[in-house]
Protein backbone atom coordinates (compact mmCIF):
# COMPACT_ATOMS: atom_id res chain seq x y z
CA UNK A 1 0.00 0.00 0.00
CA UNK A 2 0.95 3.73 -1.20
CA UNK A 3 1.07 6.91 1.20
CA UNK A 4 -1.32 7.59 -1.35
CA UNK A 5 -3.94 4.90 -0.43
CA UNK A 6 -3.57 5.62 3.11
CA UNK A 7 -4.48 9.20 2.86
CA UNK A 8 -7.64 7.42 1.00
CA UNK A 9 -8.67 5.31 3.75
CA UNK A 10 -8.22 8.09 6.28
CA UNK A 11 -10.73 10.41 3.94
CA UNK A 12 -12.99 7.30 4.43
CA UNK A 13 -12.95 6.92 7.69
CA UNK A 14 -13.66 10.76 8.16
CA UNK A 15 -16.20 10.69 5.65
CA UNK A 16 -18.25 7.95 7.53
CA UNK A 17 -17.58 8.38 11.02
CA UNK A 18 -17.42 12.36 11.06
CA UNK A 19 -19.43 15.03 9.86
CA UNK A 20 -17.82 18.36 8.27
CA UNK A 21 -18.14 20.15 11.00
CA UNK A 22 -16.94 17.41 13.55
CA UNK A 23 -13.70 16.57 11.44
CA UNK A 24 -13.28 20.27 12.02
CA UNK A 25 -13.00 20.74 7.98
CA UNK A 26 -13.40 24.87 8.72
CA UNK A 27 -10.72 25.22 11.22
CA UNK A 28 -7.90 23.20 9.23
CA UNK A 29 -9.32 25.72 6.15
CA UNK A 30 -8.54 28.65 8.53
CA UNK A 31 -5.08 27.72 9.32
CA UNK A 32 -4.13 26.88 5.75
CA UNK A 33 -5.19 30.47 5.14
CA UNK A 34 -3.05 31.49 7.81
CA UNK A 35 0.12 30.15 6.65
CA UNK A 36 0.27 27.42 9.82
CA UNK A 37 2.16 24.20 8.87
CA UNK A 38 -0.44 21.03 8.05
CA UNK A 39 1.05 19.28 11.25
CA UNK A 40 -1.75 19.06 12.82
CA UNK A 41 -3.03 15.56 14.29
CA UNK A 42 -5.02 13.85 11.29
CA UNK A 43 -8.75 13.86 11.71
CA UNK A 44 -9.27 10.04 12.39
CA UNK A 45 -6.28 9.78 15.38
CA UNK A 46 -8.53 13.81 16.69
CA UNK A 47 -10.86 11.83 17.32
CA UNK A 48 -8.87 9.27 19.18
CA UNK A 49 -7.97 11.99 21.41
CA UNK A 50 -11.39 12.86 22.07
CA UNK A 51 -12.73 9.34 23.26
CA UNK A 52 -9.22 8.54 25.39
CA UNK A 53 -10.02 11.64 26.91
CA UNK A 54 -13.71 10.93 27.34
CA UNK A 55 -12.83 7.24 28.58
CA UNK A 56 -10.65 8.64 31.61
CA UNK A 57 -13.56 11.26 31.76
CA UNK A 58 -10.90 13.92 32.09
CA UNK A 59 -11.89 17.23 33.33
CA UNK A 60 -8.55 18.86 33.30
CA UNK A 61 -6.64 18.54 30.47
CA UNK A 62 -2.90 19.49 29.53
CA UNK A 63 -1.87 20.00 26.00
CA UNK A 64 1.39 20.73 25.00
CA UNK A 65 1.94 22.03 21.56
CA UNK A 66 -1.26 24.06 20.30
CA UNK A 67 -0.82 24.81 16.93
CA UNK A 68 -3.78 26.37 15.52
CA UNK A 69 -6.07 24.74 18.04
CA UNK A 70 -6.80 21.52 16.11
CA UNK A 71 -5.93 18.93 18.27
CA UNK A 72 -7.39 21.01 21.04
CA UNK A 73 -11.04 21.40 19.88
CA UNK A 74 -10.53 17.76 19.84
CA UNK A 75 -9.85 17.26 23.59
CA UNK A 76 -12.08 20.32 24.88
CA UNK A 77 -15.16 18.08 23.19
CA UNK A 78 -14.42 15.13 25.57
CA UNK A 79 -14.93 17.67 28.63
CA UNK A 80 -19.02 17.97 28.24
CA UNK A 81 -19.84 21.22 30.27
CA UNK A 82 -16.78 20.83 32.77
CA UNK A 83 -13.25 20.73 33.03
CA UNK A 84 -10.45 22.45 31.26
CA UNK A 85 -8.03 22.32 28.70
CA UNK A 86 -4.88 24.31 29.26
CA UNK A 87 -2.70 24.76 26.04
CA UNK A 88 0.51 25.28 25.87
CA UNK A 89 2.75 27.00 22.53
CA UNK A 90 5.15 29.70 22.28
CA UNK A 91 4.46 31.18 19.25
CA UNK A 92 1.97 34.23 19.48
CA UNK A 93 0.68 33.47 15.96
CA UNK A 94 -0.17 30.08 16.23
CA UNK A 95 -2.27 30.83 19.64
CA UNK A 96 -4.07 33.91 18.13
CA UNK A 97 -5.41 31.51 15.41
CA UNK A 98 -5.97 28.83 17.76
CA UNK A 99 -8.31 32.01 19.52
CA UNK A 100 -10.12 32.27 16.59
CA UNK A 101 -10.72 28.73 15.68
CA UNK A 102 -11.69 28.00 19.38
CA UNK A 103 -14.38 31.30 19.08
CA UNK A 104 -15.95 29.92 16.40
CA UNK A 105 -16.63 26.31 17.69
CA UNK A 106 -17.89 27.74 20.37
CA UNK A 107 -15.34 26.33 23.01
CA UNK A 108 -12.68 29.11 24.15
CA UNK A 109 -14.12 29.44 27.44
CA UNK A 110 -13.22 25.81 28.29
CA UNK A 111 -9.47 26.32 27.09
CA UNK A 112 -6.51 28.74 28.78
CA UNK A 113 -3.74 29.07 25.73
CA UNK A 114 -0.37 29.77 27.67
CA UNK A 115 2.32 31.69 25.48
CA UNK A 116 5.83 30.16 26.45
CA UNK A 117 8.49 28.36 25.93
CA UNK A 118 6.66 25.13 27.16
CA UNK A 119 9.59 24.42 29.90
CA UNK A 120 9.06 27.58 31.66
CA UNK A 121 4.70 27.54 31.48
CA UNK A 122 5.07 23.99 32.91
CA UNK A 123 6.75 25.72 35.89
CA UNK A 124 4.27 28.17 35.90
CA UNK A 125 1.65 25.49 36.29
CA UNK A 126 3.86 23.57 38.87
CA UNK A 127 3.81 27.00 40.77
CA UNK A 128 0.35 27.65 40.60
CA UNK A 129 -0.81 24.01 41.67
CA UNK A 130 -2.67 23.69 38.79
CA UNK A 131 -4.41 20.04 37.95
CA UNK A 132 -3.73 17.69 38.99
CA UNK A 133 -4.26 16.99 35.14
CA UNK A 134 -6.62 13.70 33.91
CA UNK A 135 -5.10 13.58 29.95
CA UNK A 136 -1.63 14.81 28.63
CA UNK A 137 -0.92 15.85 25.03
CA UNK A 138 2.52 16.26 23.91
CA UNK A 139 2.71 17.58 20.74
CA UNK A 140 5.33 19.75 20.60
CA UNK A 141 9.36 20.17 19.62
CA UNK A 142 9.96 16.19 19.64
CA UNK A 143 14.19 16.86 21.38
CA UNK A 144 12.20 17.84 24.82
CA UNK A 145 9.96 14.77 24.57
CA UNK A 146 11.33 12.70 27.77
CA UNK A 147 11.67 15.89 29.63
CA UNK A 148 7.65 16.89 29.03
CA UNK A 149 6.72 13.32 29.80
CA UNK A 150 8.39 13.86 32.89
CA UNK A 151 6.74 16.83 34.18
CA UNK A 152 3.33 14.92 33.15
CA UNK A 153 3.63 12.42 35.11
CA UNK A 154 4.30 14.61 37.69
CA UNK A 155 1.47 17.25 37.72
CA UNK A 156 -1.05 13.99 36.66
CA UNK A 157 -3.41 11.98 39.15
CA UNK A 158 -3.05 8.30 39.75
CA UNK A 159 -5.05 6.63 36.26
CA UNK A 160 -4.33 9.38 34.47
CA UNK A 161 -3.52 9.38 30.45
CA UNK A 162 -0.34 10.68 28.56
CA UNK A 163 -0.24 10.82 25.36
CA UNK A 164 2.65 11.64 23.26
CA UNK A 165 2.69 12.16 19.38
CA UNK A 166 5.44 11.34 17.02
CA UNK A 167 7.26 8.88 18.28
CA UNK A 168 8.00 6.35 15.15
CA UNK A 169 9.06 8.98 12.84
CA UNK A 170 8.63 6.98 9.56
CA UNK A 171 10.70 4.22 11.47
CA UNK A 172 13.23 6.32 12.42
CA UNK A 173 13.11 5.69 15.60
CA UNK A 174 14.63 2.64 15.44
CA UNK A 175 17.83 4.30 13.92
CA UNK A 176 20.38 5.15 16.71
CA UNK A 177 22.31 7.12 13.57
CA UNK A 178 19.29 8.80 12.77
CA UNK A 179 19.92 12.73 11.72
CA UNK A 180 16.07 13.43 12.67
CA UNK A 181 16.38 14.90 16.28
CA UNK A 182 12.72 14.09 16.56
CA UNK A 183 13.67 9.90 15.70
CA UNK A 184 16.45 11.41 18.87
CA UNK A 185 14.00 12.45 20.92
CA UNK A 186 11.75 9.49 20.51
CA UNK A 187 14.48 7.51 21.40
CA UNK A 188 15.37 9.41 24.50
CA UNK A 189 11.72 9.02 25.76
CA UNK A 190 11.82 5.33 25.08
CA UNK A 191 14.60 4.83 27.16
CA UNK A 192 13.50 6.95 29.67
CA UNK A 193 9.90 5.34 29.83
CA UNK A 194 11.40 1.98 30.02
CA UNK A 195 12.85 2.44 33.10
CA UNK A 196 10.06 4.44 34.46
CA UNK A 197 7.82 2.67 37.03
CA UNK A 198 5.35 5.53 37.81
CA UNK A 199 3.45 4.25 34.65
CA UNK A 200 2.63 1.19 32.33
CA UNK A 201 3.09 1.89 28.48
CA UNK A 202 2.55 1.49 24.89
CA UNK A 203 2.94 2.42 21.44
CA UNK A 204 1.10 2.53 18.56
CA UNK A 205 2.17 2.81 14.93
CA UNK A 206 -0.12 4.53 12.41
CA UNK A 207 0.14 5.17 9.02
CA UNK A 208 -2.68 8.07 6.99
CA UNK A 209 -2.86 11.19 5.55
CA UNK A 210 0.37 12.35 7.92
CA UNK A 211 1.94 9.40 6.89
CA UNK A 212 3.97 6.64 8.93
CA UNK A 213 4.12 8.03 12.90
CA UNK A 214 2.53 6.66 15.75
CA UNK A 215 1.70 7.75 19.51
CA UNK A 216 3.13 6.71 22.79
CA UNK A 217 0.31 5.67 25.74
CA UNK A 218 0.95 5.75 29.07
CA UNK A 219 -1.28 5.19 32.14
CA UNK A 220 0.07 6.75 35.17
CA UNK A 221 -0.07 3.95 38.08
CA UNK A 222 -3.27 4.38 40.26
CA UNK A 223 -2.39 3.63 43.78
N1 LIG B 1 -1.09 19.66 18.65
C1 LIG B 1 -1.25 20.38 17.38
C2 LIG B 1 0.04 20.42 16.57
C3 LIG B 1 1.22 21.01 17.32
S1 LIG B 1 2.57 21.39 16.21
C4 LIG B 1 -2.35 19.67 16.58
O1 LIG B 1 -2.29 18.44 16.46
O2 LIG B 1 -3.25 20.35 16.06
C5 LIG B 1 3.81 21.78 17.37
C6 LIG B 1 3.64 23.11 18.09
O3 LIG B 1 4.61 23.15 19.15
C7 LIG B 1 3.90 24.34 17.22
O4 LIG B 1 2.79 25.20 17.24
C8 LIG B 1 5.10 25.02 17.89
O5 LIG B 1 5.02 26.44 17.90
C9 LIG B 1 5.03 24.47 19.31
N2 LIG B 1 6.33 24.46 20.01
C10 LIG B 1 7.55 24.14 19.52
N3 LIG B 1 8.48 24.24 20.46
C11 LIG B 1 7.87 24.65 21.59
C12 LIG B 1 8.29 24.94 22.92
N4 LIG B 1 9.59 24.84 23.28
N5 LIG B 1 7.39 25.32 23.83
C13 LIG B 1 6.07 25.42 23.48
N6 LIG B 1 5.60 25.15 22.25
C14 LIG B 1 6.48 24.78 21.31
C1 LIG C 1 6.07 17.83 12.99
C2 LIG C 1 5.45 18.08 14.20
C3 LIG C 1 4.30 17.39 14.54
O1 LIG C 1 3.67 17.59 15.72
C4 LIG C 1 3.76 16.46 13.68
O2 LIG C 1 2.62 15.80 14.06
C5 LIG C 1 4.38 16.21 12.47
C6 LIG C 1 5.54 16.90 12.13
C7 LIG C 1 7.30 18.57 12.64
O3 LIG C 1 7.74 19.40 13.42
O4 LIG C 1 7.84 18.32 11.56
MG1 LIG D 1 2.28 16.04 16.18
Amino acid sequence: MTEAAWDVVDDYIKRKLMSAQGAQEETLRFNQRAGLPAIDVSPPLGKLLQLLACLVDARHILEIGTLGGYSTIWLARALGTHGKVVSIDVDRKHLSVARENLVREGLSERVELRLGRARDVLDNLKEENYGPFDFCFIDADKENNAYYFNYAVELSRPGALILIDNVIRAGGVVDPESADEGAQGARRLFDAISADTRVEATALQTVGSKGWDGFLIARVHAK
